[in-house]
């Protein structure tokens, strides 16, 4: 049993760290078992989704069926588009833009992502758990008006809906008006939900290797809770938990341009799951080598109050050799003839990592042999394993966000929902 995502702790450790070794590991123990047998509460619901044959089935099925109906747009955000975006990135996006994530309220971004679309040839994905949030309904009234100005009653041959299988607006709504919905299972929570149908459904439909991602996400999950110190999982949580209380900023490096967006969808499971009573990181993006001449100065010389989480790929799919002057290259820069720029990429992270090493700086090193589904399934889940183990470790629930609530009360409030009258 081999997790698809490697861990290098080689530089883990430079720079001082504050809790202790000892102490930090027992509590990583004790918050392993507690996954492991489910302790007092119940079994997070994240963990069992590679074995979930039927939202497996029941996403795969419909993308199936819908296939040929043009690229999707999907509505949501947070866990209701994030991952799904990032993993569409990582699998390769850019190649053949199938799927349109839209996450915002702006009117001009909105307007954007559908001045490339074409009604008749869109397929809209509404994805909310809840089926409450003001986000997603607002782009969804106005992407209604936008198919039914275009198309009547044949809108609803356009859309599918994500959400809660029995509870919320949404839910009610969909089944009401006999839409195609898909079930957001009630035990897995929104940031935790891409390898749920929330991501499934869209990612399937785009074409990608949904089962891929599955297998991979089974593998992290067994080698980290075989593990007697969490494998993979327990050592970006022990990585965090000795560095504090002082570094309490999470730089995500993807020295990959196709795990940027991992970085997006780590940053909202990281900070929103952990960022609560007085705990957590921060969390910033660095991709490499184009940050190198953006915040590494700083990372080197400011504050030291960061780690580092490299994040790369050994055997990238494509290869650029560069050429040397006896085939033709100008001279310049010739030292670089006859490397290639997956060698030059790597060279570079390795760089940066060896240099904050040297300046007391810690960073963890994740890698994946292929960017693959499996590796892109692995990097979810043991992040969420991660996530899970950490939060307990710290005493706290990392499934709850309860932070946000009053800024959407006061929202609501101004916008005159009922049942808000008052200012919160
Ligand atoms: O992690 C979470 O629970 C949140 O980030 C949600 O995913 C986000 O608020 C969107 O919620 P919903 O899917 O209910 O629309």
């Amino acid at each position: 049993m081999t997790n698809p995502l490697i861990v290098d702790g080689t530089h883990a450790m430079f720079g001082q760290a504050k809790a202790d070794a000892a102490s930090v590991a027992s509590r990583i123990d004790a918050a392993l078992d507690n996954l492991r047998t489910a302790g007092s509460s119940p079994r997070p619901g994240f963990l069992d989704l590679p074995e979930d044959s039927a939202g497996l089935g029941s996403a795969v099925a419909l993308a199936g069926e819908l296939a040929g109906k043009g690229p999707m747009l999907l509505l949501g955000i947070g866990g209701s588009a994030l991952g799904v975006r990032a993993i569409d990135e990582a699998l390769g996006a850019s190649v053949d833009p199938r799927l349109v994530v839209s996450d915002n309220v702006d009117p001009v971004g909105l307007q954007d992502r559908l001045a490339t679309l074409d009604p008749a040839q869109t397929l809209v994905n509404v994805v909310s758990k809840s089926g409450g949030t003001v986000e997603t309904a607002a782009q969804w009234l106005v992407v209604h008006r936008w198919l039914a100005q275009a198309l009547g009653d044949g809108w609803r041959q356009q859309v599918v809906v994500t959400t809660d299988p029995v509870q919320g607006d949404l839910r009610a709504w969909a089944d009401g008006e006999g839409l195609p919905t898909l079930p957001v299972p009630s035990n897995v929570g929104g940031r935790f939900s891409v390898l749920t149908p929330v991501g499934l459904f869209p990612l399937a439909y785009a074409g990608h290797d949904v089962e891929g991602l599955l297998r991979g996400a089974a593998a992290a999950r067994d080698a980290c809770l075989a593990a007697d110190d969490g494998g993979e999982a327990g050592q970006i949580a022990a990585f965090h938990l000795r560095h504090l209380p002082d570094r309490r900023m999470t730089v995500f490096s993807a020295y990959s341009d196709r795990l940027r967006q991992m970085g997006a969808w780590f940053q909202q499971l990281w900070s929103e799951s952990l960022g609560k009573g007085g705990h957590g990181w921060s969390t910033s993006l660095a991709p490499g080598t184009t940050d190198q001449h953006s915040q590494v100065q700083l990372f080197m010389e400011g504050p030291d109050q960061h780690l580092f989480l490299f994040c790369s790929v050994e055997r990238p799919s494509v290869r650029f050799d560069i050429p040397t002057t006896e085939q033709g290259a100008p001279p310049l820069a010739e030292y670089l003839g006859g490397h290639s720029l997956a060698e030059l990429l790597e060279v570079e992270r390795s760089a940066t990592a060896g240099a904050l090493a040297r300046m007391g700086r810690p960073s963890l090193s994740l890698s994946m042999r292929e960017l693959n589904a499996e590796a892109i399934g692995a990097f979810v889940m043991t992040f969420e394993i991660a996530t899970a183990i950490t939060g307990e470790a710290l005493g706290i629930n990392p499934y709850n966000q309860p932070g946000v609530e009053l800024g959407k009360k006061l929202a609501f409030h101004a916008l005159g929902k009922p049942g808000f009258e008052q200012a919160p």
